[in-house]
């Protein structure tokens, strides 16, 4: 499978890009971001890339791929609603349409998060965007779109967020975190069983096109 990855320098595709390099049916990972990951790896190639609601500039390198695994995405704290829908709706749609489009065969896999408002009339802001963002992707002519929906990610196997104080809460919330996955499946996932069940799902198809925590952690 060769895939295409967005947000690999985030916590989320951190983890879901370590996944793809050690699983032996993914052959080759294209990760298009707007700075390197600094990582190095025979199967990894990587374009930094600068406007990312127009990807006509790399469309002819955006072809030939199995899967897209979109983890960008930005929190709303913070946020107002205009700059929040541009950063998850304007960007996640432009990639989305371009790759529909160059790739007729492809599997599309979003990050979203659990809460997500897919009636689009709730009172939280984040969750009716992201609603909107969901609904839309699954129109999009794809062999097929999966729209993961992770509450709590234990980051594991060096995943590191990018604000020094959230890692230091991860680490001596680690034990209470491992606990939390074995036992809360509904609220708590590891960075490890996301990016699995990304690969598997995008490989073996799911019968729901919404994936919640728990769905993800009995993948
Ligand atoms: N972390 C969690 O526990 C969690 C739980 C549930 C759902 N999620 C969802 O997962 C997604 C990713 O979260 P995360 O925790 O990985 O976030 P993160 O650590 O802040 O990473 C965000 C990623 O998106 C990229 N990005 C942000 N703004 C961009 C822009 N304007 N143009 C291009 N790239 C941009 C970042 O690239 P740069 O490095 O260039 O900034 C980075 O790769 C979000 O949608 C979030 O809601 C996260």
């Amino acid at each position: 499978m060769k895939v295409i990855l967005f947000g690999a320098t985030g916590m989320v595709g951190q983890g879901v890009l370590r996944e793809c390099l050690v699983d032996p049916g993914v052959t080759s990972v294209l990760v298009v971001g707007r700075g390197p990951t600094g990582q190095q790896n025979a199967k990894l190639r990587e374009i930094v890339h600068d406007n990312f609601t127009d990807f006509s500039r790399i469309e002819s390198e955006l072809t030939g791929y199995d899967a897209c695994f979109f983890c960008l995405g930005v929190s709303s704290v913070g946020m107002d609603e205009a700059r929040y829908r541009h950063l998850t709706y304007d960007i996640t749609l432009a990639a989305a349409t371009a790759l529909s489009r160059l790739n007729p065969g492809m599997v599309f896999t979003y990050v979203t998060g659990s809460g997500t408002d897919s009636t689009g009339q709730g009172k939280q802001m984040w969750a009716r965007v992201k609603g909107k963002t969901e609904n839309d992707l699954l129109k999009l002519p794809f062999k097929a779109a999966y729209m993961f929906r992770p509450a709590g990610i234990q980051p594991l196997h060096g995943v590191r967020s990018k604000t020094g104080w959230v890692n230091a809460i991860y680490v001596v919330t680690a034990p209470l975190l491992s606990y939390l996955v074995r036992t809360a499946p509904k609220y708590m996932t590891t960075s490890e069983q996301l990016g699995r069940a990304m690969i598997k799902v995008a490989r073996d198809g799911y019968p729901k096109h919404l994936l919640e925590s728990e769905d993800i952690n009995a993948i």
